[in-house]
């Protein structure tokens, strides 16, 4: 089978004018009053070609558009790759993040393996250069990603490794760069490793087959131990949740909890995190069956837990000085004559009764025992991730996970992370009126609300299940897959809540 494309990086300390590559990447903005000063140079190298193309308006540095530029025996690089950055007053640091992208996506198209990125030189440090490296190595990881293992036929050329390097002139610079770049190769690569697992289909992803991926992760990080739990492990504990939903199913259910422990000390007042994620490795809706349109797209629906994954991976490897564990509970939702049904009543991991009214209202089963897990295992903080109502998804579209929660400062923590990292959210309630609606006559909770406000009623349900702990919850329902390749980035799995997380994290570390 392939492997998917590996990104090397490194920071150089070189004149990008003098850089030997395949395609030297250099931004531009649309309001810049003339060339920078890079492309000032490789202007006068080239007769003025790059002037030309903007002349003739082919690119006005416009954001999420490109120009590929040939050089000649009098530049080193044999592409110049003019990157749009949009006006300068808007630009972030995601902008450079999808400008990187960028570069790295058409790189991969035209078979490059060698790719320069000046990128940054144009904001003058603005940003600073630690977050610009980080932003620019998780860039060139998220535009050269594309999944393919699975096909067959050998294309031409196709790259096994991208070979990319940040160039700057200046030896501090470039190390300051090298420091951000580590973390951003770091997040960036859990986030691919991410986005292979969730691309996976469900007869290659069953629950035992994501266990053992993580147990796999855990045995490869020295900081990081993995315990699984199987169904008889399940049923000791009373996970009855997790068990209704996998009991259609012959891809038995697991319990997945992975602990990170850093090798620094933490300092005082840092709370231990649990990240939640929903891994139902395919949702069929189980006895209250999806229709059958799109329901391939249903072997996403395992990307929270996922996302809990690539994030536990990505702190193990940045060491980061805090306590997490990473919880996932997984089971396959399938209709068959042992699956459980509407109407049955199911004793919870915290003892809370559940009438089941609808079987495709799964996610919250099995995040109801795992949240009620982490209060267990006295987390302070429990962030869960899930792909968890349409609802959702019909209220946000495909640009922000919905974001709900009992704590005001953790809310707006998260709410810093999605700008820093570009994965945006968007708050939503989920108080007393949605909790009120999930009140059973004969149990403690039923698992649907009314028609409305479905992300909101089901993000009331699971708030019922982490005691007085600080919470909040992600619903990724709507951003977790991308129909279709863009500018940045190929279509399938998002990869979305990685650098969200890991970001979140790497704040409360510091
Ligand atoms: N996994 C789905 C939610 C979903 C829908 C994710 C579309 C991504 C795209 C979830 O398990 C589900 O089926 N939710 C139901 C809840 C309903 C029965 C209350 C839904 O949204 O229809
Ligand atoms: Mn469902
Ligand atoms: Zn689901």
């Amino acid at each position: 089978m392939k492997q998917i494309i590996n990104v090397e990086m490194k920071a150089r300390t070189v004149e990008p004018i003098e850089c030997k590559t395949d395609v030297l990447a250099v931004g531009h903005f649309s309001d810049a009053a003339g060339l920078d000063r890079i492309a000032r140079e490789l202007n006068a190298a080239l007769d003025g070609a790059i002037e030309r193309v903007i002349k003739l308006g082919d690119f006005r540095g416009k954001s999420g558009t490109i120009a590929v530029v040939y050089g000649s025996d009098k530049t080193a690089a044999s592409r110049i790759l003019l990157v749009g950055l949009g006006e300068k007053k808007k630009a972030t640091l995601d902008t450079l993040r999808q400008a990187a992208a960028q570069a790295a996506k058409k790189s991969v198209a035209v078979k490059a393996g060698r790719l320069s990125i000046a990128l940054h030189r144009a904001f003058r440090g603005r940003l600073g250069l630690d977050g610009m490296g980080r932003a620019m190595a998780e860039g060139v990881c998220f535009g050269s990603y594309r999944y393919d293992e699975f096909v067959t036929k050998d294309e031409d050329g196709r790259l096994d490794s991208l070979k990319v390097e940040l160039v700057d002139a200046d030896a501090a610079r470039t190390r300051t760069l090298t420091k951000g770049m580590s973390a951003g190769l770091a997040i960036g690569r859990a986030q691919s490793y991410a986005r292979t697992m969730a691309n996976r289909p469900a007869n290659v992803i069953s629950p035992a087959a994501l266990a053992e991926a993580a147990k796999k992760l855990a045995r490869g990080l020295k900081n990081l131990a993995c315990t699984v739990f199987d169904e008889k492990q399940m049923a000791a504990k009373g996970m009855g949740g997790v068990l209704a939903v996998g009991s259609g199913s012959q891809n038995k259910p697991r319990f997945i909890v992975l602990k990170y422990t850093p090798t620094s000390r933490v300092k005082s007042g840092r709370p231990t995190v649990a990240l939640v994620g929903k891994a139902i490795t395919f949702d069929s809706g189980g006895i209250s069956i999806k229709p059958a349109n799109k329901m391939d797209e249903m072997k996403l629906d395992k990307t929270g837990g996922i996302t809990v994954l690539g994030t536990m991976k990505a702190i193990a490897e940045l060491a980061l000085p805090i306590n997490v564990f990473g919880i996932i509970p997984s089971a396959e939702n399938l209709p068959s004559g042992s699956s459980y049904r509407p109407g049955d009543i199911i004793t919870t991991f915290s003892g809370k009764t559940v009438e089941v009214q609808n079987t495709d209202a799964e996610g919250r089963m099995i995040l109801c025992d795992a949240l009620a897990y982490a209060v267990k295992q006295n987390c302070d903080v429990i962030v869960d991730i899930a792909t968890l109502t349409g609802a959702c998804r019909v209220a946000l579209g495909k640009y922000m996970a919905g974001l709900m929660g009992n704590d005001d400062r953790l809310i707006k923590q998260l709410q810093q992370a999605a700008d820093q990292s570009g994965e945006k959210v968007w708050p939503m309630p989920s108080g007393d009126e949605y909790a009120e609606e999930m009140k059973s006559k004969i149990a403690d909770l039923k698992n649907i609300g009314s028609k409305f406000g479905g992300a909101c009623t089901a993000a009331a349900f699971l708030r019922q299940f982490v005691d007085d702990k600080k919470w909040a919850h992600l619903d990724i329902a709507g951003v977790e897959l991308y129909e279709r390749a863009n500018e940045f980035t190929a279509e399938g799995s998002s990869g979305f809540g990685v650098r969200l997380l890991a970001t979140y994290l790497m704040n409360l570390a510091k």
